[in-house]
């Protein structure tokens, strides 16, 4: 990625990653992702605010070089996940009178994930700053959004927040600022759904302690940057919040049509009551469009069939993914066929812990569902559209 100013002396140097398709060896990235790191020249001292992906270091470096810079005298370490840290270790190593600055929960992270030794790491408390001459560093720990040393740094004079993983998108694209706020939304949505839904309340107290902030851009380490900072606070104050979609979430598995033709009963049953239904066949959806459904749904109805004892080991997986992501989801159920008999109901309500639902009866068929099944899908129907016209719900 090409060196972009951001404003005089503020500079994005980071890389871009076009072709990466998976985060963690779990997160789909259909768009890819960027690794954003920013150099910051004051009249005295200059600072590099995170690094790149260790596949990307001579990307940074190259950049480095590119705007001449000899000399870095602090390197922010704002998050320690590899994808910000990982190049910490190159960077020492060509600017070996730079500090790395942090605080003292990313310092014993970066000691133990990347072995970066003690005395190359200074530590700062919440609020404390360092000078770089005519720009002033703040640093505010905002621990658990992503991990539990996460912190933004602020540029004082520039009234720039830097929020690492926060607010971020994993989003590849040439712009350096958002241009196209309805694509960055879909891509910054399906980040929080994937990376920062399990913090909902994490997130709320963040955004309490930034809310009195002047803040002009928000320069976050993935995805493109908002010089309209109101456009990514106002769509998170919305995804934390309590309220929810009139909208049911089906993930479902059927092996030879019995559960899929509930499903299919059930999603008309749900349409002809007004409600907007989202069914995800799990052997075809991308898991990351099913995290994105859970950001704002008033329900899900888990549909799958008996294997051998259990659910479908794909339902087992998604049921996994919904209670460890801890949509705020109100209501559930559970819709399936058996051959014989089995546990599969227990299990899929023993793995839903997280979850603060109402559990409505669930209805589970012998075989291919007959005539009195199609009326229990009915008023598994008519219960969640009463209730969930009984929620706080938002359009
Ligand atoms: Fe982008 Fe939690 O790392």
């Amino acid at each position: 990625m090409a060196v972009r100013e951001l404003k005089p002396g503020i500079y994005s140097v980071g890389a871009i990653d076009w072709d990466r398709r998976l985060f963690d060896e779990l997160i789909p990235l259909p768009d890819g992702t960027s690794y954003n790191a920013y150099l910051i020249k004051g009249s005295e001292k200059t600072a590099l605010i995170d690094t790149v992906d260790p596949t990307k270091e001579r990307e940074i470096i190259s950049n480095l070089k590119e705007l001449g810079i000899n000399k870095i005298d602090y390197v922010i370490a704002n998050h320690a996940e590899q994808d910000h840290s990982g190049s910490i270790h190159k960077i020492l190593m060509i600017y070996p009178d730079a500090k790395v600055v942090t605080n003292p929960k990313c310092k014993d992270m970066l000691m133990d994930l990347l072995l970066i030794p003690d005395e190359k790491i200074i530590t700062v408390n919440d609020r404390e700053s360092i000078s770089l001459g005519d720009k002033t560093l703040d640093f505010i720990l905002a621990p658990w959004v992503h991990w539990p040393e996460t912190m933004f740094t602020y540029l004082r004079e520039d009234r720039i927040l830097f929020t690492c993983d926060f607010l971020g998108s994993h989003l590849a694209t040439s712009n350096l600022y958002v241009v196209d706020e309805a694509t960055v939304y879909e891509a910054a949505k399906r980040y929080y759904a994937e990376i920062m839904m399990p913090f909902r309340m994490a997130i709320k107290r963040n955004l309490d302690k930034i809310k009195d902030l002047e803040i002009k851009i928000i320069a976050p380490s993935h995805g493109p940057v908002y010089d309209r900072p109101e456009f990514i606070l106002n769509a998170y104050k919305e995804w934390i919040s309590d309220e929810v979609k009139s909208e049911v979430i089906i993930p479902y598995i059927s092996m030879h049509g019995s559960t899929g033709k509930m499903v299919d009963y059930f999603v008309d049953a749900l349409i002809k009551r007004g409600m907007t239904v989202k069914p995800f066949n799990l052997t075809k959806t991308d898991i990351g469009e099913l995290a994105m459904a859970l950001v704002d749904a008033a329900a899900i109805v888990i549909a799958s069939p008996t294997v051998l004892i259990g659910p479908h080991p794909n339902i087992v997986y998604a049921t996994y993914l919904v209670n460890v992501l801890r949509p705020k989801l109100k209501l559930a159920s559970v819709i399936g066929s058996c051959g014989w008999g089995g546990k599969m109901l227990e299990h899929i309500k023993e793995m839903l812990t997280n979850l603060k639902v109402d559990v409505i009866e669930p209805v589970v068929v012998k075989g291919y569902p007959k005539e009195e099944d199609f009326k229990s899908l009915e008023r598994l129907a008519e219960e969640i559209s009463k209730r969930t016209t009984q929620l706080k719900t938002i359009p």
